[in-house]
């Protein structure tokens, strides 16, 4: 099991480029099942979870290829349309195939992912949206099979009881290739969803209403390849942002979408970061320079479905917040369970109480290196911040969370003066 070494104190500085977003390529992926056509994708991080999604698109018998940033799909192999547990259970996100595989095949089973480190995470809207679009839905062994009416699927009503991104994007993508015109309300707004349905749009289908809390999907029988470059990572470039931020740095973070990141620029404004934002010369995007200030201010932060504040940048925002000035009291609307860091972060001399989803955070004058255990990827960021800061050297376990998605970050933090190794293990299991 690989473990990262950090040795704390140094202040970053440099410029650093954002990768493309995992949370926006696991759809895009999962929606090249939809057509029997070669899907280019392009801007692909080097990540574990998209590793997993592709062994899974390659198992159920589509062709994979990929060189460096690029990926070429063809769905028209397909020989099953069945997501084993083995998978399922690496990667909660595997169940977008189930939309896709209805969809295009009328039958599909995917284990039922399970509880995960961070909540529940059930996936009953998911199940719920496709039954509104008349499949039969079957829990059993473990394992949803679902199946379509005679004809396909067929457009419907989807009424979320709250904005789930994963379902949006699972519903959009079986509308796509439904008859008639699917209507989901109460849609989750975030920047992916909007991207998947802009691809869904260069497939043929006819989506309105991506990044508002209607969106209507005009289905289509046949749906044909695309090619698409993965948008920034919204939350590597807050990662990133945060890490400026806690080390007093000077960092100018490249080629993000600024007006995805809204909530997270005001956030760290707040708390005394100067951030300057300037047009890149790649279009819609932006650099965005960030100097930390000596010491950080507290302030109160609380998280909601975009464009509020992200559950994915809690973490490491409460990291930062360990050394304010001041007592910020941060609050977790989105998960029940995403407070498994607290416990590291007072290891390493934190000064942070926990009742029930909110954290109040004391700032402390300093942190100290210690030995600490990742739990989940963005519980694991918010290690690296800390020990990056903190006086000493830390050691961070279980880091096979980071790599799910963070393309190396310890690479990226280390240009820009970090003093991070990583100390590679093959012979330990996973898990
Ligand atoms: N929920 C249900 N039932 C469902 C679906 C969701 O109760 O059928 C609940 C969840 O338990 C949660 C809330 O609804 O309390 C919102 O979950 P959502 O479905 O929006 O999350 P997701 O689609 O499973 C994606 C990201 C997460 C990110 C959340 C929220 C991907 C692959 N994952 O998950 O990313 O935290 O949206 O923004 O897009 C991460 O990258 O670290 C990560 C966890």
């Amino acid at each position: 099991m690989d473990k990262l070494i950090i040795e704390g104190g140094t202040k970053l500085q440099g410029e650093v480029e954002v990768s493309g977003s995992k949370n926006a390529c696991l759809p895009v992926l999962a929606a090249s099942l939809l057509t029997a056509g070669e899907c280019q994708i392009s801007h692909v991080p080097q990540l574990d979870d998209i590793g997993t999604l592709l062994d899974l698109i390659k198992h159920l018998g589509a062709s994979v290829s990929r060189e460096g940033d690029r990926v070429a799909i063809n769905a028209t192999g397909i020989n099953s349309v069945e997501a084993t547990y083995d998978i399922v259970r690496k990667m909660r996100a595997s169940i977008l195939v189930l939309g896709p595989l209805l969809a295009g095949f009328g039958r599909a089973r995917v284990s039922l992912p399970g509880g995960c480190a961070i909540g529940a995470r059930p996936v009953d809207m998911h199940l719920k949206g496709l039954e509104a679009l008349g499949a039969t839905i079957i829990l059993e062994h473990g394992y949803v099979d679902a199946t379509a009416p005679q004809g396909g699927l067929r457009g419907g009503k989807v009424v979320f009881d709250m904005p789930s991104v994963g379902a949006t994007e699972q519903i959009m993508m079986a509308a796509s290739l439904a008859s008639g015109t699917t209507t989901i309300e109460n849609a989750a707004r975030e920047p992916e969803v909007e991207e998947l349905a802009h691809v869904l749009n260069q497939m043929g289908a006819s989506i309105s209403g991506a990044g508002t809390n209607v969106i209507q999907i005009e289905g289509k029988d046949i749906l044909g390849p695309f090619e698409h470059r993965v948008g920034p990572d919204r939350i590597e470039a807050g990662t990133l942002i945060a890490a400026a931020a806690i080390t007093n740095g000077l960092v100018r973070v490249r080629n993000l979408r600024a007006e995805h990141m809204e909530s997270v620029l005001t956030q760290f404004r707040k708390v005394g970061c100067e951030i300057h934002v300037d047009a890149s010369e790649m279009r819609d995007l932006s650099h965005v320079l960030v100097e930390g200030p000596q010491r950080l201010r507290a302030s109160d932060m609380r998280t909601s479905p975009f464009p509020g504040f992200p559950t994915d940048m809690q973490a490491q925002f409460m990291a930062c917040m360990t050394l304010a000035d001041g007592t910020s009291h941060i609050e977790e609307n989105i998960f029940e369970n995403r407070f498994m860091h607290v416990l590291e972060l007072v290891r390493m001399g934190a000064d942070i109480s926990m009742h029930a989803n909110l954290a109040v955070v004391k700032g402390v004058s300093k942190l100290s290196g210690a030995p600490v255990m990742a739990t989940d990827l963005r519980a694991s960021a918010s290690l690296v911040l800390a020990a990056i800061a903190a006086e000493g050297t830390s050691e961070i376990l279980r880091i096979y969370h980071l790599d799910r998605g963070y393309e190396r970050l310890e690479n990226k933090l280390n240009a820009l003066g970090a003093k991070i190794g990583r100390v590679t293990s093959s012979s330990s299991q996973k898990h």
